[in-house]
């Protein structure tokens, strides 16, 4: 069996949902405290072992581009202000050893065309998927969770957590047959269903890690709901020739893709920064902002 090495971030998206902010910038730029959602994605990845990013992109995402590229001007202007601590930060935004790799998905065709822009890159190994929107809290990463329990079983794997039934609309819901201990098989997959028609209420949460079977499966699949091409439409197929389990991961998850998950993400990890997080927790324990508005 082939150990996971590569990961696919499909950072395409217009980001609507965060206009005017993402007029001008990726939505995956947008940081929490100091650093990008882009690059929480990454050091989770390569946490669980994975050496080649791979980002599919589009128009107006050259800034995620530079941002892992190496800042001439920047090094040398820290250089000379003697800021060695940003410095090493700046040139050291990867370990070495990582390599990125870009390719674009010209039309919006939705997060299965996305994936499959990948393809050539990926080639015939399996590999993982990870939605930079989507900011997993935990103490073991969830990537590195599910590339054990594909390394104990071969199968595919999806990060699941348990949704409110009013918010089955907004994800990949998994029915499942229960295995031995927590492992769940997924015996069917369905695109944002309505809470009558979802058949339960686990959602599938930014995290995949797929065999190269998906890519035929995408190459059949025809636009689903909103009109696009979907991953959950690819994995239903996938799950009808080969195994397809459900991990339940341990972990906080924030969907960054909304204010309010933003919100919450940018308090809960700014209590814990290492510079700002003892002050800022003083403060928010303190403030009256939640009386007097200002
Ligand atoms: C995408 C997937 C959906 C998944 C969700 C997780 O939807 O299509 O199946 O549950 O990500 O965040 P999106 O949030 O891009 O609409």
């Amino acid at each position: 069996m082939k150990p996971i090495k590569k990961a696919v971030f499909p950072v395409a998206g217009m980001g609507s949902r965060f206009l005017p902010a993402t007029k001008a910038s990726p939505k995956e730029m947008l940081p929490i405290v100091d650093k990008p959602l882009i690059q929480y994605a990454a050091e989770e990845a390569i946490a669980a072992g994975i050496t080649e990013l791979i980002f599919v992109t589009g128009r107006g995402k050259r800034a995620i581009e530079d941002h892992f590229d190496k800042a001439y001007e920047l090094e040398v202007e820290l250089e000379q202000r003697g800021k060695t601590k940003l410095l090493e930060q700046v040139r050291n935004m990867l370990p070495p050893g990582i390599s990125c790799a870009y390719v674009r998905q010209a039309e919006a065709l939705g997060l299965g065309h996305a994936i499959l822009c990948a393809a050539p890159l990926v080639g015939d190994e399996p590999f993982a998927v990870v939605l930079a929107d989507d900011l997993v809290d935990a103490e073991v990463p969830v990537l590195q969770q599910m590339v054990q329990l594909h390394a104990a079983t071969g199968a595919s794997v999806l990060g699941v957590q348990q949704v409110p039934p009013e918010q089955t609309r907004q994800y990949g819901i998994v029915e499942t047959e229960h295995g031995p201990g927590p492992i769940h098989k997924i015996v069917g997959i369905v695109e944002k269903p309505g809470p009558e028609e979802a058949p339960s209420n686990l959602g599938v949460v930014g995290r995949y890690l797929l065999t190269p079977a998906i890519f035929d499966q995408l190459r059949s699949v025809r636009p689903g709901a909103g009109g696009e091409i979907q991953l959950t439409d690819g994995i239903a197929g996938l799950l009808k020739q080969e195994t397809v389990l459900a991990l339940p991961f341990e972990g906080v998850r924030y969907d960054c893709g909304s204010k309010l998950g933003y919100l919450k993400a940018t308090v809960a990890y700014g209590i814990r920064h290492a510079e700002a997080g003892p002050e800022f927790r003083e403060w928010l324990a303190h403030t009256g902002l939640l009386q007097h508005g200002r």
